[in-house]
């Protein structure tokens, strides 16, 4: 596989007669990709039915034919103005009832069939038009899915399709009763017209019918993507990809990821740290302006299992952003760092958002590889330099790990469902347990919850609420040291409690008896060193305690290569599980120093100084912000 790099770039913002500068200046960085027109409906059909393409003409053509490969977005996400005089009910509807307008982006509801096959027709037209084009080496299909919030929406047609949905899934307006536990409160139904949207009740709708329009606006969301994948795939090889973004649940990125050929997603590491990541504020200080890091790596594995080992950055930071709550410049060699980082986890490309500043509309505060008056800006410098680096580098594959955590967003869902305790996110207890592993220096592998998990030494399946039979005969059969808990199979797929209680692990003799949700503040010490926080778990059962509470009660229960852990772990606690199954299974663990993080790929080791000062790893020196990498 050979590295490359590219950019984001809007033609549509800039005169024609600037194009072929650009394109120059871009190739000159030692750029590969340019992703274009993912924004650009209003200018491509101007007028319902009247279809404007000779500027992407030119516009391809200006790129192409200065060797770059252009990546051509669908422009599903910005619905022209005149759109919704065809379809004024196709506006996304918030919780609160509100219809969210025109003059933003994303103004769109994934039920509106109506829309749904507009853009599938938009992209068969640049199919038919583009298919062909030797520059058009990729496709991009919409924008982000789920930005700002967009998956669940509670419009009418929604609803109507909700109705049908919950009809196909639960036959007769009784099963639908039973299966939710309607009896409850009087809340039962007499026909699926009865049936609303879980919002805008008196006090908290029931789980099961909140856990039921996740599923459903989940399947909305695959169901658009692939209308307009069918569109494309006649008219093109080239890959289909989507951009994800980071921290995002609210639909099963594996079923849109088996549509496409390639998983990419948006690294915006200082963002991030700013306005999507829980930590202490001195955490938040000392990465100010290198971000998490553990977040980028995190996504980057996670997007690795999406995208079935193919995987891109499609937008990565390369400067201030405009939309988090503080907006630092990045720290200097951050730039070529995310992306050498990577890289190390298995991506294709890295591409950069965006070429030149607007000076205009929402984002004009949002840096570029450009300024505004086209100078380069300082990120310029560090992505040519990555660019001769890359270069220069053998081409090699990532390696399979030893280690895999098991995903699941449905478990996202529940747990949004019914958190019990304010602060329990199943991204924030995936993302835990991911730091713990890499403080210990293992390189990881996500794999899908209802996947295969062959070939690992070690398993982590942190929060699934609900294992399909299939998972748990998996579990039964693997020869891995498998750690489950908190909270596994604690729901059913109907989100209501299982009797026999959870967690029914094959082999396991142990019974959750009682949660408890504990505040920020409190804790559940364990002999020997470390704490639960924010969730612990009463066990019952003969499952021997390998771990107990100060109190006396079982932390950690095992029997052969199963092991439950009664709560969320601190770090401290998390090392200590870690380690003792390191031993059990040969793993070797490193502790690494603070903000230094390690990944092998299938022949380097690639070391990360995420510090704002230099730091030491096996008595090398790695400048703030810097990267080394020798072979394994
Ligand atoms: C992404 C989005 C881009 C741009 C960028 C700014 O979320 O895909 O279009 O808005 O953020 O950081």
């Amino acid at each position: 596989m050979k590295r490359t790099l590219g950019v984001c770039y809007y033609p549509e913002h800039w005169p024609a007669e600037r194009w072929a500068e650009d394109a120059r200046l871009m190739r000159e960085a030692g750029l590969t990709w340019v992703r274009i027109g993912e924004f650009a409906w209003s200018r491509l059909e101007p007028e319902p039915g009247q279809f404007a393409f000779d500027w992407m003409d030119n516009a391809i053509d200006s790129l192409g034919s200065e060797g770059l490969h252009v990546v051509l977005g669908t422009p599903s996400a910005t619905p022209p103005r005149w759109m919704l005089d065809r379809f004024p009910d196709m506006l996304p509807v918030g919780p609160d009832g509100q219809v969210r307008g025109f003059g933003s982006r994303r103004h769109y509801c994934f039920s509106h069939a109506g829309y749904r096959a507009e853009s599938a027709e938009m992209a068969a037209r640049l199919g038919q038009r583009y298919g062909g084009n030797a520059y058009v080496r990729a496709w991009q299909i919409d924008n982000e899915f789920a930005c700002h919030d967009t998956t669940l929406s509670y419009s009418e047609p929604a609803l109507q399709a909700f109705r049908q949905w919950c009809r196909d899934r639960y036959q007769t307006p009784d099963a639908l009763n039973r299966a939710w536990g309607n009896v409850f409160w009087s809340m039962e139904i007499r026909s699926f017209d009865e049936l609303r949207l879980p919002n805008g009740t008196v006090t908290e709708p029931n789980p099961a019918h909140v856990m039921a329009f996740r599923r459903f606006s989940s399947e909305q969301v695959a169901r658009f993507n692939r209308a307009q994948v069918e569109a494309l795939r006649p008219h093109t090889d080239a890959p289909l990809i989507h951009n994800y973004m980071g921290r995002e649940v609210s639909f099963d990125h594996f079923e849109v990821g088996r549509d496409l050929d390639i998983a990419s997603w948006d690294s915006y590491p200082i963002g991030f740290l700013s306005d999507r990541i829980e930590a202490s504020d001195a955490h938040k200080l000392a990465f100010l302006r290198q971000g998490d890091p553990d977040v980028q790596a995190f996504h980057h594995d996670l997007y690795r299992s999406v995208g079935q080992g193919r995987w891109w950055v499609m937008e990565q930071q390369p400067g201030p952003v405009n939309w988090a709550p503080w907006n630092p410049a990045p720290l200097d060699g951050m730039v070529r760092l995310w992306g050498w980082e990577a890289f190390a986890h298995g991506a294709e490309t890295v591409t950069f958002f965006r070429w030149r500043q607007a000076p205009f509309a929402q984002e004009q505060m949002h840096a570029g590889l450009l300024r505004p008056d086209a100078a380069p800006a300082p990120a310029l410098t560090e992505v040519a330099a990555l660019a001769r680096e890359i270069a220069e580098q053998p081409e090699v594959s990532a390696p399979k790990a030893t280690v895999a955590i098991l995903f699941d967003y449905p478990s996202a869902w529940a747990w949004e469902a019914q958190p019990q305790g304010r602060d329990f996110h199943y991204f924030e207890l995936v993302l835990d347990t991911y730091r713990a592993l890499r403080k210990l220096g293992f390189s990881i592998d996500f794999v899908e919850a209802s996947g295969h998990f062959d070939d690992y030494a070690l398993i982590l399946a942190p929060g699934i609420a609900t294992f399909s039979a299939e998972a748990l005969a998996r579990i039964e059969m693997t020869d891995a040291h498998v750690i489950a808990g908190p909270r596994t199979n604690a729901k059913t797929s109907e989100m209501a409690i299982p009797v026999p209680l959870p967690p029914a692990l094959p082999g396991l003799d142990t019974l959750v008896t009682r949660v408890s949700s504990i505040p920020p503040d409190a804790s559940v010490p364990v002999v020997g060193g470390g704490a639960f926080c924010r969730w612990f778990e009463d066990l019952e059962g003969d499952a021997p305690s390998k771990l107990t509470t100060e109190d006396g009660r079982p932390a950690l229960v095992e029997t052969g290569n199963l092991s439950y852990v009664a709560g969320w772990p601190d770090a401290v606690l998390w090392r200590r599980i870690l380690e003792d199954a390191a031993d059990r299974t040969g793993l070797t663990t490193e502790q690494l120093p603070d903000g230094v993080r390690i990944r092998d790929d299938a022949t380097h080791r690639f070391v990360f100084n995420y510090n704002q000062q230099e730091a030491f790893y096996r008595g090398r020196e790695i400048p703030a912000g810097g990267v080394a990498s020798w072979p394994k």
